[in-house]
């Protein structure tokens, strides 16, 4: 193999569905590079020794997906502080045998909605709703709160899990949990100007996110982390009233670009072409 060869790859359990190899070998091709991101399936009991072969075999760093976001924590030498806000890690970068841990999550939210929202949003012109509290939720938690949003009201099935993510944001002042039956209520949805939904609800194959926006300002902006359907049920809901909406691939292609800009130097374009790829 050449020597500037950069392997890059992704880990995680499943990971047979992703679409990272697909956007990484995409740059890695359009950028002439010598290059390839491959998928790596690790059940949880074979982490240790999947990461140590990913070193061996001369890996330059690699992403990390469910469910070894909090765990591959323990095997780096460095987290910045950022993962360490957010309490995850999705990308890690090799260097000298050692892992330097970071998370692109909260980049790829914003960006998102940056780039795809109408020009006249701002994250600081009011509330923020964001429904759930996993691992999704604690990116975009941190991403609301460095973007200024004044206050962030979250509501959770499991109002346990909403508190522990609670005890680790950066600015919990700015923070209120609320009951998920009433997410719909107007003294809780009345003022928000952004709402997003990081719950597995809506997706293909799971339950659908029943939700009455009737209560939700006209202006407010909807996103959904889901993307598989593209326009998931809130989305299609919110457009139909006249909500501006974001859907939740901008995301998923947006967190690639800065672990892309780590190990191969070159910060990445989304283009269409590649949003209709992995669209496919
Ligand atoms: P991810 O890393 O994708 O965020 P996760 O950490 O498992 O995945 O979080 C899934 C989120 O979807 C949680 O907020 C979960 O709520 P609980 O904390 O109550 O489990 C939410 N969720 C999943 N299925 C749900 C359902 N049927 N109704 C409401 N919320 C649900």
């Amino acid at each position: 193999m050449k020597k500037n060869f950069v392997r890059t790859g992704l880990i995680g359990h499943p990971v047979s569905h992703s679409k990272s190899p697909l956007i990484h070998n995409y740059w890695i091709k359009r950028h002439n590079l010598e290059g390839l991101y491959a998928a790596v399936d690790l059940p949880c009991e074979t982490l240790e020794e999947g990461i140590a072969s990913l070193v061996a075999q001369g890996f330059c760093g690699f992403n990390v997906t469910v469910p070894h976001k909090v765990d591959v924590m323990k095997h780096c030498h460095q987290i910045d502080n950022l993962a360490k806000r957010v309490g995850a890690v999705n990308t890690v970068v090799i260097q000298d045998k050692k892992l330097f841990g970071t998370n692109t999550d909260v980049f790829g939210f914003v960006q998102n909605i940056k780039e795809n929202a109408p020009k006249d949003f701002d994250f600081k012109n009011g509330d923020a709703l964001v429904l759930g509290a996993g691992g999704a939720s604690r990116a975009v938690v941190q991403g609301l709160l460095d973007e200024g949003v004044p206050k962030i009201l979250i509501a959770n099935r499991t109002r346990s899990n909403a508190d522990i993510l609670l005890a680790h944001v950066s600015d919990p002042s700015r923070i209120k949990i609320v009951p998920w039956e009433d997410k719909a209520n107007k003294d809780i949805c009345g003022q928000a100007n952004l709402l997003v939904n990081t719950t597995s609800l809506g997706m293909t194959g799971k339950a659908v996110l029943k939700m009455d926006l009737s209560h939700l300002p006209e202006k407010c902006l909807v996103n959904d982390i889901v993307y598989a359907p593209l326009m998931t049920g809130l989305l299609e809901a919110a457009k139909k009233r006249g909500n501006p909406v974001v859907t939740g691939i901008g995301m998923l292609l947006h967190q690639a670009r800065p672990a892309f800009e780590k190990w191969y130097g070159i910060m990445p374009a989304v283009t269409p072409e590649l949003e209709k790829m992995v669209l496919s």
